[in-house]
């Protein structure tokens, strides 16, 4: 697989207090272009943490990140915020809007703290709002909008840049079941046709049954894997590996 991302050893303790707790313990992952792949896990296990240590929103204690084939430098502040503006989107599970701005300037905001006011990028905008069936909600504020026309909004601001890796944490988590299959929906849709490595925490089986791969997190390692392979019926072999791994 030529892997767009991928992940050695990597090792994350917080302190508390005196005591370090271990969460992330030389855990190693890897992401192919298109490669849509779930994180499933125990609430605490770690799965926020070993995000935003991709993203560089949190730093990793040690290991190795491979993003295109280059090794990122976590040291550094300037790359860190490179690698968010420029090669990973994110999408939260609490949405993380710009409260003050309309959806279409929230979609914007990727182009504008670039300084990029182009009509293509306009045009990419409003191309995205309609995509995620956003268009008759564009001037609307986040407040004005429901929690799920609220992820829509986020996730088409993750897209707008064609991030070549999108980050997702539990996407779905605070979104009704019809939306939170159209966002399920959109998410495959992009990896596919735009090649995009996506990598999501979800505690739903039926929404990781959608991935190409599920990894299950546990002890601070990815203690074993499911592969798709085509199957239609994912959810019984999900549910059996979670009984298994008693997560
Ligand atoms: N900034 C922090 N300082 C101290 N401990 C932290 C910090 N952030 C996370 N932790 C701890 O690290 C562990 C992993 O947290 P994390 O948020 O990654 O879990 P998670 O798998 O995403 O859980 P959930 O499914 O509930 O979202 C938890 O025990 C948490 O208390
Ligand atoms: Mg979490």
């Amino acid at each position: 697989m030529n892997s767009l991302l991928k992940i050695e050893s990597l090792t994350k303790s917080y302190r508390l207090g005196a005591s370090e707790v271990p969460v992330l313990r030389g855990l190693s992952l890897q992401v192919g272009a298109g490669e849509m792949v779930v994180i499933m896990g125990p609430s605490g296990s770690g799965k926020t943490t070993l995000l935003n240590c991709i993203s560089g929103i949190d730093l990793p204690d040690s290991g190795k990140v491979t993003l295109q084939q280059k090794l990122v430098d976590y040291q550094s502040e300037t790359e860190r915020t490179r690698l968010r503006r420029e090669q990973i989107g994110m999408v939260f599970q609490f949405f993380n809007l710009i409260p003050t701005l309309t959806a279409r300037e929230n979609v914007a905001l990727p182009f504008l703290i670039n300084g990029i006011r182009s009509k293509d990028s306009l045009k990419r905008v409003d191309d995205l709002l309609a995509e995620v069936g956003m268009s008759q909600r564009s001037d609307h504020l986040p407040f004005q909008l429901s929690g799920g026309e609220m992820q829509l909004v986020s996730i088409a601001r993750a897209l707008a840049r064609r991030p070549a890796l999108l980050l997702a944490d539990e996407p779905t988590g605070n979104v009704n079941p019809h939306i939170g299959r159209s966002i399920m929906e959109i998410l495959r849709a992009t990896a596919k046709r735009e090649n995009t490595g996506l990598l999501m925490v979800t505690h739903s089986p039926e929404h990781a049954a959608w991935a190409d791969r599920i990894c299950f997190l546990k002890d601070g390692q990815i203690a074993d894997e499911l592969h798709h392979e085509g199957q239609r019926d994912v959810l019984a072999p999900i549910h059996a590996k979670l009984l298994a791994l008693e997560i």
